[in-house]
């Protein structure tokens, strides 16, 4: 039975994902609706993706029976309001990251989710690619041995995205980038909480976070550490050490299809939709993504198994004592 999806914001990775879902088949994924805030710009998003219904708010979206999921792509302020008035009217929600701004944002999102007994998902499409699935599958073989130290590189020079570094939009290297590393340490070391983290930081002139490094001690003496910045590119790889060997993921590390295992490397190309328009880099991998959040809502599961609502909150805790570290605070951390 077809999923019948929501998309909520016309921005750019919204069309990306719209893209996605209309090169699946159409038994499978169907995009009954998109909302934006403003109604033209919701009618020219319906009309390039051919969706039947366009909506000039937010709150239609949310009222209308025949979505079943929606897709939140807005900027980073507006997810905690979207995402609570989606689930507030019985939808399943998949949210684009950092789901929230700030810790308390999130633990409030999951706790709406669990207590109306609603799938919630923070979109880390990182996690379903094939060459990211085969480097779990290694880890969890053990082929590398006990895990010694990881470390993960996410930056680009993005300083002319006005979004990237305007404060009012939470924007900063930590909730841009920075999330895709903390991630990427997290799953490696299977989601434990750090027992302690190190950072060091500087700000943009906006007062956002411009470039930060963090250290993380997890249990049993291993530790990561990443850099992620919105002004400087970097080598945008991921690596992980053990005792017999060394795993990495190549740039573009947030999106990757090459894996290489001591010396080992292997491809894992795009699916079909690969010959489609997108905006961002690997925008055909968004496929994995969705089809894993269809899984999911088959099954009944009220949260997805690969990226769980506590590692969600982990991640934010994480991120937000690391911004805090670089004195960087947003108006939601007042709330
Ligand atoms: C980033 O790009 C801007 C132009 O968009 C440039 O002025 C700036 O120097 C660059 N920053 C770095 C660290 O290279
Ligand atoms: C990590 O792996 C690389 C490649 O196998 C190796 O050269 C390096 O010595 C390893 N580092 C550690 C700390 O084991």
């Amino acid at each position: 039975m077809a999923l019948r999806w929501g998309i909520v914001s016309a921005g750019l990775i919204a069309a990306d994902f719209a893209t996605v879902l209309q090169a699946l088949p159409r038994s499978e994924h169907q995009v009954v609706a998109v909302a934006a805030r403003d109604l033209s710009r919701a009618k020219e998003f319906a009309q390039a993706h051919d969706i039947p219904k366009a909506y000039g708010s937010y709150e239609e979206l949310a009222r209308d029976p025949d979505v079943e999921v929606a897709y939140v792509g807005t900027q980073h302020p507006q997810h905690k309001p979207v995402v609570l008035l989606l689930l507030a009217a019985g939808k399943a929600v998949l949210c684009e990251k950092p789901l929230g701004v700030n810790a308390a944002e999130v633990r409030e999102m999951v706790a709406e989710a669990r207590s109306r007994g609603l799938f919630l998902m923070e979109a880390i499409w990182t996690r379903f690619f094939p060459a990211v699935e085969a480097l779990r599958s290694v880890l969890a073989q053990g082929d590398l041995g006990d895990l010694r130290v990881a470390r993960a590189e996410f930056g680009l020079n993005i300083t002319h995205v006005p979004r990237a570094i305007d404060w009012a939009q939470a924007g900063g290297a930590l909730l841009d980038v920075g999330i895709y590393c903390v991630q990427f340490l997290s799953m490696v070391f299977q989601g434990q909480k750090p027992e302690k983290i190190l950072a060091v930081g500087r700000r943009y002139e906006t007062g956002v976070d411009d470039t930060v490094t963090v250290i993380l001690e997890y249990p049993g003496g291993v530790h990561g550490s990443f850099t992620c910045s919105i002004s400087s590119q970097l080598s945008n790889t991921l690596t992980v050490n053990g005792t017999k060997g060394k795993a990495q993921l190549l740039e573009p590390c947030w999106c990757p299809t090459e894996l290489v295992v001591n010396q080992e490397r292997k491809e894992f190309p795009l699916p079909q939709a690969q010959n489609k328009k997108f905006n961002f880099p690997n925008g055909a991998g968004l496929t994995y993504e969705a089809k894993h959040v269809r899984e999911c809502l088959r099954k009944g599961l009220k949260e997805s198994p690969v990226v769980p609502l506590a590692e969600s909150q982990l991640l934010a805790d994480i991120l937000e004592e690391v911004r805090k570290a670089v004195g960087v605070t947003y108006p939601q951390d007042k709330r």
